[in-house]
């Protein structure tokens, strides 16, 4: 197995993907309980690519996508998306730009409005190319060719409450929004992880084809080794806020569990590890 990490990315080099460059996250910094999320993190994510994250608990990969998306400031480092430095531009503003899905399938979805008026807000915000805003039956209509897409019979209950909707169902409506709008960069943080082992298979599946479909910059988060190691082009394992292991496609396709939980017990150093990621 090549365990190499990727090179460095040159500093504020242009780049039309995801370019972190030298990031450090500090919280409770100064105190005694500083704990350093990341440290020192370069990633460089190509256009297109489908980027799987794995790391035991505390690792750092929600600090990671955090950072991206913008919810807390970096001590330290840049993030360009597509070209734009968004290193100190706040969290709506890099909205655009960024998709997010939760492991809650309710984070992503306002629960009093209905299934409609929830897609359309998401379409607004990412101000879709080609969208006619207030012309209502237009909109209704493509919110009703997207609800087809999900093969989830939610086409014709678009006034729905999402309240009533099940978790699966409520989840393919959040990965909906997230990506209606086609946005450069599409973060899921253990997506699938909340639900039943059917129903994550079904949102997989689903999240698979729309990646797919409208060639998304994806970074997935996942403590599932063989999720990990099934989907995207490139597997990166991060480790006490720093990224251990970086993998592309020809390197991945030859990897098994086994060697990532070698991997895992080389960098983690301990005989006895127990951890979510190895419970799977
Ligand atoms: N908002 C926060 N305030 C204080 N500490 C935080 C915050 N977010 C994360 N941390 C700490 O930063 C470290 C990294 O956490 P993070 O949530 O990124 O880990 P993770 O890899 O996503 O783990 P898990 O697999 O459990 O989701 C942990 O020690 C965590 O306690
Ligand atoms: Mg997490």
């Amino acid at each position: 197995m090549n365990t190499r990490v990727a090179e460095p990315p040159k500093p504020g080099s242009d780049h039309d993907g995801l370019l972190v460059t030298n990031m450090r996250k500090a919280f409770f910094p100064g105190t005694p309980n500083e704990v350093v999320a990341l440290d020192r993190v370069d990633l460089l994510v190509h256009p297109g690519d489908f980027v799987t994250i794995i790391g035991s608990n505390g690792a750092g990969k929600s600090t990671l996508l955090n950072a991206i998306a913008g919810t807390f400031p970096v001590d330290r480092g840049s993030i360009v998306i597509a070209g734009r430095n968004v290193t100190r531009e706040a969290e709506h503003t890099r909205a655009r730009l960024v998709g997010r899905v939760f492991q809650d399938p309710r984070a992503g979805t306002a629960p009093s409005m209905s299934i409609e008026e929830n897609l359309s807000m998401a379409m607004l915000r990412g101000q879709r190319r080609g969208l006619r805003r207030g012309v209502n039956g237009n909109r209704r209509r493509e919110i009703q060719d997207q609800l087809g897409l999900l093969g989830m019979s939610l086409e014709g209950r678009v006034s729905a409450e999402v309240a009533k909707l099940s978790g699966g169902q409520r989840q393919a409506v959040s990965l909906l929004m997230a990506t209606i709008a086609e946005p450069r960069l599409l973060l899921l943080d253990e997506h699938t992880a909340a639900l039943d082992p059917k129903v994550a298979q079904t949102i997989m599946d689903l999240t698979g084809k729309i990646v797919m479909e409208r060639r998304l910059t994806t970074l997935m988060v996942t403590h599932n080794m063989e999720l990990a190691l099934r989907w995207g082009n490139r597997l990166v394992m991060m480790h006490q806020g720093r990224i251990v292991l970086d993998v592309g496609q020809k390197d991945k396709s030859g990897l098994k569990v086994a060697d990532l939980v070698a991997k895992f017990h080389e960098v983690a150093g301990e005989s006895l590890v127990v951890d979510r990621m190895l419970l799977d």
